[in-house]
């Protein structure tokens, strides 16, 4: 059986984590959870991209070799990935002997049927974002934008790859494939962008300039332009080209909307049509985090560190307000306070305050026992059609990737629950006399405790320790798979309640 196979994009070495790669981290991390949740068989890969000027310039600036530079900033990345709780099953950097077999073996094969081939090159190249420049990339006043850094006047022969004579097939693509791209509104953008003529693509830099990439296999005299060589990662790691077709094509590559033009929906798709290899499925493009208004990248240096708040407030946290706060697709704005708000009326009142309520009453009223349910009045029945309602929408929200409001539908929830612990007020029902009242009292505790059980399991994929936690806590052996986990059937009748814990301690000052 063929897996789930989905990607994030790699990291460029030249610089820390910052907050866009946690979230991209996260999210395809909250993707992958949620399908192995719903049973299916997951691969999951992040990793690094390692070659390129950038990063040449990076390892000179320190007085170090690129190798050496790549390896202490591989280090870093994967500890984020581990730190975050990132559950990839591998981590590919460019920089490995499969990557390059491979590299060398796709170039080999495009050179054999024609598709490459050598020209002149006369014009201008920006080394800051390792392109060539036209003259519609100019300022009005005919001078180049920042971004592109130092712009010098080079006169080369390299290689390049006949993109231009694809376009009308990838046009087409597109308008039979419209849901290539997710959000689809993405896919429009790569529509109009393909109404102006595509130039073929230069995939080499002469060593004498660029030493620090891959070789082309049949000019050993050039190495291999960074994006030729990057986007190929998402093959290697699959095993496609060794015949490995379990995992190829990929489900998903997730990826900023920075690279989805022309990196991810031109040059890829063409460059895998060009070499009769089967299209990825989908991409899923996300958007930006900005910080108070501010783009945020490594060259602005206003980044937030997204290991800090971590830290600070638990990975769950962060995993949890960045997915809440982000809508998929589009951009969101990053600040603390909106942080600590959600961290202090979701997280710690919601949901922890009433895990420990639960903890306490169970412990104090029932020997630390769940105790069975007996009876169904309109409180209890409209708590379980409630659970069954907001089942079936996280999980139609998390298959569209609408995960913020699968996390609200699972708050209103757990919010519902907290109304219920009011309305029966366990408290009164134990100092009460009354015939029935212990009846209600071992049922209202035995609800809240299902409720609870089977909000933690739909909140795994988000959080994975904090589901599991819950569930321990509940005195049940934690479940990540949802399907019959998700039935109410107060499965937790006589399990005990574990030690009292603060979930999401109010952060120190
Ligand atoms: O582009 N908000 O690497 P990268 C959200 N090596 N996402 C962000 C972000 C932000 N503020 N800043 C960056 C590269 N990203 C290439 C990819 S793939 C074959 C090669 C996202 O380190 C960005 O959109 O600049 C991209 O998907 C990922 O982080 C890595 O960015
Ligand atoms: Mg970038």
């Amino acid at each position: 059986m063929k897996s789930f196979y989905i990607t994030t994009a790699i990291d460029y070495a030249n610089g820390s984590p910052h907050l866009g790669h946690a979230y991209e981290k996260v999210l395809t991390d909250v993707v992958a959870r949620f399908r192995r949740a719903k049973g299916d068989s997951v691969y999951f890969l992040t990793g690094l991209d390692e070659h390129g000027q950038k990063v040449q310039q990076s390892a000179e600036k320190q007085g170090v070799s690129p190798q050496e530079f790549c390896d202490s900033v591989a280090e870093e990345f994967q500890a984020l990935c581990r730190n975050l709780n990132i559950s990839n099953d591998d981590y590919i950097r460019t920089t490995e002997a499969r990557h390059k077999q491979v590299v060398r073996d796709f170039q080999q094969s495009l050179f054999d049927k024609g598709e490459i081939y050598k020209g002149p090159y006369n014009g201008f190249y920006s080394a800051r974002q390792e392109q060539f420049l036209q003259e519609r990339d100019r300022n009005e006043d005919g001078s180049w934008p920042e971004i592109f850094g130092e712009v010098s006047e080079i006169s080369e022969e390299n290689y390049y790859f006949k993109l231009s004579q694809y376009q009308d097939w990838l046009i087409g693509y597109l308008q039979e494939n419209e849901d290539f791209i997710f959000p689809r509104f993405r896919q429009k953008q790569v529509l109009e962008f393909l109404k102006e003529p595509l130039n073929d693509l230069c995939i080499s830099r002469p060593k004498s300039r660029l030493a620090w990439g891959i070789s082309l296999p049949f000019d050993e005299d050039y190495v291999t332009y960074v994006w030729f060589d990057a986007l190929i990662n998402y093959l290697t790691a699959s095993g496609f080209m060794e015949g490995d077709t379990s995992r190829w094509p990929a489900d998903y590559h997730v990826i900023g909307k920075d690279i989805m033009v022309p990196a991810h929906s031109i040059y890829w798709p063409i460059m895998l049509k060009a070499c009769d290899i089967p299209l990825p499925k989908h991409l899923l493009v996300h958007g930006f985090w900005t910080s108070s208004g501010a783009k945020m990248s490594k060259s602005t240096g206003n980044t937030v560190n997204p290991l800090d708040l971590a830290d600070k407030f638990g990975v769950d946290s962060f995993r949890y307000f960045v997915t809440r706060e982000m809508n998929v697709g589009q951009d969101s704005d990053f600040s603390e306070e909106q942080f600590l708000r959600r961290y202090t009326s979701e997280l710690a009142n919601d949901l922890g305050n009433l895990v420990s309520r639960l903890q306490n009453m169970v412990t104090r009223y029932t020997d630390g026992v769940i105790p069975a349910a007996s009876i169904e009045d309109d409180e209890e029945k409209d708590l379980k059609t409630l659970w069954a309602e907001t089942s079936g929408k996280v999980v139609h929200l998390a298959e569209g990737f609408q995960f913020h409001q699968a996390l609200e539908e699972t708050f209103q929830f757990i919010r519902s629950i907290n109304r219920y612990v009011e309305q029966r007020a366990p408290w009164k029902l134990a100092k009460s006399e009354e015939a029935g009242d212990r009846a209600l009292l071992e049922t209202s505790l035995a609800v809240i405790a299902e409720g609870l059980r089977l909000a933690s399991i739909v909140l795994g994929p988000v959080m994975p320790s904090t589901s599991d936690k819950i569930q321990r806590l509940l005195g049940s052996e934690p479940v990540q798979t949802f399907s019959d986990n998700l039935v109410w059937d107060f499965r937790l009748e006589g399990k005990s309640v574990g030690e009292k814990t603060i979930l999401f301690p109010r952060p120190e000052k």
